[in-house]
């Protein structure tokens, strides 16, 4: 034993380790928003305290984004004014690059960046207590990037920042479908699905912290398939069966899926589970059959359309949002109509979209068949403006209903506090601090640009 271990059983007063400041930047998707908040668990044992700001920071992290765009050139070009803020700390600013980028392009960040001190990809954020001792020794910078043979989730701490009243929980991570345009399975690496134990066991923690909202996260979490404490594999239908046995929680949702992973157990809990939100996140990317095929969908737009009315038959209000590519290579004027047509037919009450955008090392980035520019910007907006007017029927046709909110905080006004719909609608009304934590109905008045505005309905009068 030495010194400094403190496993041993007799009472002392250990030092603190010195506070030290963290800040993280943070790009893209909800994973992302995660693996941000547990780098900083890691690090909170070695006495790294987050900080808003980079300025006087000890250590800074770029988590990136490699999904789309020119990521790698937003990475260097925050690395170049960081470079100023390291400079004048004297050397004592730690900065490191994680997430999808270090992944992909580590090596060329650490030619192109020298004063880059670590290195690290998606899946080995739990060693960085020993990066950080090694960049302080070794002086030069360290490159993680190999898929290493533990998981991650084993070696990350019990202890974690509380979330709020809606928090994230990784099940699953990477990807197997190979979409013929996304880096995912590159950059994130094969399917792998946390165990059942493991994940309710964090469930219970968030409760206990206050969170009264879960949303199961994985790139493709709708294909979890986890050890469960029975000694059976378990489906998401299932896991979200057992989620919603643990007491305190009032919501549960999960995102991102895909539609050939929706299987029936878990329509099945959309049927049978009320705190499983009617809401569902399920891309479809185009409505044509030709680019579904070059896209390594594996589906078809009328599987599509079968599997939404399944879903709405099952869960009487169910609202669907989808994620659209407009631009794969091969795309013609007659598939994106096709893909126009399939959203007039679904109906979305919210979606994002995108203009396809070339990832190298995938194989839609070398096909033949790319559309110019200024034709991904004309579909872009046509589509945009059908999935903008659909979300503001939906909108509009909230306005006169009492809706189920749970309340996250406080407005941007005196009095105001704010909160979530089922369908994740920002709604605020006048109201009490004491309702932030709490689920209640609220008569929907107005529609705002972004949110929605109602008063309280004064219910259970009859309870
Ligand atoms: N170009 C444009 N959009 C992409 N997406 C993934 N890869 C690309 C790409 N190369 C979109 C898909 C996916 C979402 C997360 O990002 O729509 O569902
Ligand atoms: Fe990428 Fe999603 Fe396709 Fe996987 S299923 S390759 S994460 S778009």
């Amino acid at each position: 034993m030495t010194g400094t271990d403190q496993a041993g059983s007799i009472p002392r007063t250990s030092p603190l380790p010195a506070r030290k400041r963290l800040h993280v930047i943070t790009w893209g998707c909800q994973m992302n928003v995660y693996d941000s908040a547990r780098m900083s668990d890691v690090l909170a044992p070695l006495g790294y305290a987050p900080s808003d700001t980079p300025e006087g920071a000890d250590m800074v992290i770029l988590n990136t984004c490699h999904i789309r765009d020119k990521a790698a050139e937003k990475v260097f070009s925050e690395l170049g004014r960081l470079r100023r803020l390291k400079d004048a700390s004297q050397g004592r600013m730690i900065l490191a690059v994680a997430g999808c980028v270090a992944q992909a392009e580590g090596r060329e960040i650490l030619a192109r960046a020298p004063y880059v001190d670590i290195v690290l990809g998606p899946q080995t954020y739990h060693r960085l207590p020993e990066m950080v001792a090694q960049a302080a020794r070794a002086g030069g910078a360290v490159i993680e990037t190999d898929f290493p043979a533990e998981d991650k989730f084993d070696h990350l701490p019990e202890q974690s920042a509380p979330q709020g009243v809606t928090a994230f929980l990784t099940v699953q991570e990477g990807c197997d479908k190979f979409c013929s345009f996304c880096v995912v399975p590159y950059t994130r690496g094969a399917e792998q699905s946390r165990s059942a134990a493991t994940i309710l066991t964090e469930a219970r923690r968030l409760i206990a912290q206050g969170s009264r909202e879960i949303t199961l996260l994985g790139q493709n979490v709708n294909a979890w398939h986890g050890a469960a404490p029975d000694g059976a594999t378990w489906g998401l239908g299932r896991l979200l069966r057992a989620m919603a046995e643990l007491p305190g929680l009032a919501r549960l949702r999960y995102a991102t899926s895909h539609p050939r992973d929706m299987d029936d157990a878990l329509i099945e809990a959309h049927r049978d589970l009320p705190m499983l939100m009617p809401f569902l996140h399920l891309p479809v990317q185009s409505g044509s059959d030709r680019i579904l095929a070059a896209m390594n969908r594996k589906h078809t737009a009328d599987d599509y359309r079968r599997l939404t009315d399944r879903l709405r038959d099952s869960r009487p209000g169910l609202a669907l949002s989808s994620d659209f590519i407009v631009g794969h290579p091969g795309e013609s004027d007659a598939d994106f109509e096709a893909t126009m047509a399939l959203v007039r037919d679904v109906g979305f009450a919210q979606a994002y979209s995108f203009k396809y955008s070339q990832r190298p090392g995938t194989p839609a980035a070398g096909a033949p068949g790319q559309v110019p520019e200024a034709e991904k910007d004309r579909r872009l907006q046509a589509l945009q403006a059908l999935l903008r007017e659909q979300q503001a029927r939906f909108n509009a046709a909230c306005v006169g209903s009492a809706m189920d909110v749970l309340f996250t905080g406080l407005g941007r006004h005196p009095g105001q506090i704010v909160g979530r719909s089922q369908y994740l609608q920002p709604i605020h009304i006048t109201g009490s601090v004491s309702l932030i934590g709490e689920e209640r109905a609220v008569r929907i008045r107005d529609v705002h640009p972004n949110s929605l505005s109602g008063t309280l309905v004064q219910e259970r009068l009859s309870a």
